[in-house]
């Protein structure tokens, strides 16, 4: 695959070709390919010179570097105390009920997938979900629909 070649080579030229650079590179690669696959890994590792391994370990540890393929927006439901005890679930259900999916899945035109993490910070103003690098707060069904709506006629 050239053209995964060619990414990690400008993302080293950007970052360096250190240990430190990894983890921007890594970043700079989700945020161009949604995820990391096995052959993204293998060019850091010979781009950088470091084992596969530690390129493979240092992908999975950070859960927001996607390994698995991704949907062109992911949404990650906060399931930390606040915001559960805020309503979470019934979010969950609503998002579940819009996309037709269940959560850590992606939908069939791979648009949205489904996952959910640890707090976002937005505690106060719970239940909070991001969709890629967007927060969306004090979610109720009726808000979560439309977010949801917008998404899928206009982006
Ligand atoms: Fe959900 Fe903090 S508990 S944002």
């Amino acid at each position: 695959m050239p053209e995964i070649k060619e990414l990690v080579k400008q993302l080293a030229e950007r970052h360096g070709r250190n240990r430190e650079s990894l983890l921007p590179i890594l970043q700079g690669i989700v945020t161009e390919e949604r995820s990391i696959s096995d052959v993204a890994m293998t060019e850091v590792a010979k781009e950088l010179d470091m084992s596969a391994a530690l390129v493979y370990g240092t992908a999975t540890f950070y859960s927001f570097l996607d390994t698995e393929p991704r949907g062109k927006y992911v949404i990650r439901l906060c399931k930390t105390i606040t915001c559960d005890m805020k309503g979470k679930r019934q979010i969950l259900k609503s998002l579940e009920d819009l996309l037709k999916i269940e959560l850590g899945e992606t939908t069939k035109d791979k648009k949205f997938t489904l996952l959910e993490t640890n707090c976002l910070g937005w505690c106060h103003k719970g239940p909070a979900m991001l969709i890629n690098d967007d927060a969306y707060t004090e979610l109720t069904p009726e808000k979560v629909s439309e977010i949801i709506g917008d998404y899928m006629k206009n982006k």
